[in-house]
């Protein structure tokens, strides 16, 4: 193979993953359903060859309904331990200076799907995460012209969401120390547009380098506490070990923290699961928690060797950086893997680091390619068989605030679907003490690891 053929094809994947500008309506993929109502929508890994993440692909993550924000209602209100409690309209909020940010949201629990034992909750794989430009201003501007009194260590957000049932109410904290960061902003645009309704119009807020857990949309409360908060989403949910813990352990309360900070992470976006042989550009983005991407290592025999993939761009501090490498593919099926580090020298694990949970899977994960000359027939995919209906119970029980989506994606034993019916018990489902057997009989058959 000539360097200049090699070289050649990396100015041309590089070309390649720069989509014309405008163009992006036309092509961006489509994110599909985890459940349509909360809307929870996952991008398809096609779409990790883009540096920003067109709106319209962009994953979205809804705990409630979304509400539909009036803006002839809405203020943000700043109370608690300030010298000024304030409120403030959008406009108020523009006239201070403007900032800008592009930075990675990711949710979570993206890549929940792929750790062993399975846990409840949204089963994502790759497509939970996707690199915007947020406009808006500094937190810490705002915060100033209430004044933090001395004593104030917690940020309570609250927004316009509400809740379902007796489910608690989305109320995150975060630390003064992360809202005093320059680079923590109260948005109201993303990739140059207004927040759309899913992602939280008409302001949310933007914690580079952290989790979307903290991205609190709706924003519309903010108060300062001197205290930690212990509402159910802080103090129960959004926690892992602060130590490696053996798979399927289960974790005391007291050993758990909140989740903060992003892991050094890549997906492989091309070549797909098949391609011809020859010279292939593999590509992909890698990103962090804010120390920028050092490296990105690809392996094609399983991780005994790498090679140093090119990284595309300047880079931004929280973006997602491109990168490509040239493959020479041969004629079989090979497994792929992509291994980031970022400049504070942290590396993807090759093996998952459990938690009950399963929050930050960061795990440099191999992807299957099958390299022939004629593209495989499509498998006949099987009918599913045959299960047990649904029990009349289940759906008058259960599919009042969401549908089915919701089970269907789990993959759970029946201790699990036990606990996460005393959970929708506790948040206000129906559920009778005579018709309970049956459903844990079917959601257990139906649902299963
Ligand atoms: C009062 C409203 C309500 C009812 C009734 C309800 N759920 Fe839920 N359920 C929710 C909400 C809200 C979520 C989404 C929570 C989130 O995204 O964090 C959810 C999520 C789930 C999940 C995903 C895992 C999780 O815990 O987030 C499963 C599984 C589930 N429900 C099963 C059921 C079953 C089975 C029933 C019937 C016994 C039921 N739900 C009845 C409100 C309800």
């Amino acid at each position: 193979m000539s360097i200049s053929r090699r070289e050649l094809l990396l100015a041309s994947a590089a070309g390649l993953l720069a989509r014309p500008a405008g163009s992006a309506e036309k092509t961006a993929p489509k994110p599909f359903e985890l459940s349509p109502l909360p809307t929870d929508l996952e991008m398809p890994v096609e779409g990790f060859v883009d540096e920003i993440t067109p709106t319209e692909s962009f994953f979205v993550r809804c705990h409630t309904y979304t509400p539909q924000v009036k803006m002839s209602n809405w203020k943000l209100t700043i109370d608690g331990l300030v010298e000024k409690p304030l409120t403030f309209t959008l406009d108020d909020l523009k006239k201070l200076p403007r900032a800008e940010m592009t930075a990675v949201l990711e949710c979570a629990g993206n890549g929940r799907s792929f750790y062993e034992p399975h846990m409840s909750g949204a089963q994502w794989k790759f497509g939970g995460v996707g690199n915007a430009r947020w406009a808006g201003v500094r937190l810490r501007d705002v915060l100033q012209k209430a004044g933090l009194k001395p004593g104030a260590t917690q940020l309570l957000l609250d927004g316009a969401d509400e809740p379902l049932g007796k489910m608690p109410d989305f109320q995150r904290t975060i630390e003064v120390r992360k809202a005093l960061d320059p680079d923590t902003l109260l948005a109201w645009e993303m990739n140059g547009k207004p927040l759309t309704p899913e992602h939280g119009f008409p302001l949310r807020l933007v914690a580079s380098g952290w989790a979307g857990d903290s991205w609190v949309k709706w924003l519309q409360h903010i108060e300062a506490l001197d205290h930690d908060f212990d509402g159910f989403w802080m103090k129960t949910a959004y926690r892992h070990p602060s130590h490696p813990v053996a798979p399927g352990t289960a974790v005391d309360a007291k050993d758990l923290i909140p989740v903060t900070d992003l892991n050094v992470k890549s997906v492989i976006a091309m070549p797909g699961e098949w391609v011809k042989p020859g010279l292939v550009a593999v590509q992909g983005v890698a990103w962090s928690n804010g120390s920028p991407v050092a490296k990105v290592e690809i392996s094609d025999d399983a991780g005994k060797s790498w090679k140093t993939a090119k990284l595309l761009g300047n880079g931004t501090k929280y973006g997602f950086r491109k990168w490509t490498y040239a493959w020479t593919a041969t004629e079989g099926r090979h497994s792929l893997i992509a291994r980031a580090t970022d400049e504070a020298g942290r590396a993807q694990p090759m093996q998952e680091d459990w938690n009950p949970s399963g929050y930050l899977w960061n795990v440099a994960q191999p992807t299957s390619v099958l390299v022939s000359a004629q593209k495989p027939a499509t498998p006949v995919v099987a009918p599913p068989a045959a299960g047990i209906t649904a029990p009349e119970a289940y759906k008058a029980a259960c599919m009042t605030c969401h549908d089915d989506h919701m089970m269907r994606q789990q993959r759970m034993t029946r201790a699990q679907w036990e606990k996460e019916l005393d959970k929708m018990t506790g948040w206000g489902a129906p559920l009778s003490a005579t018709d309970r057997p049956s459903i844990v009989d079917y959601l257990s058959s139906q649902f299963k690891p």
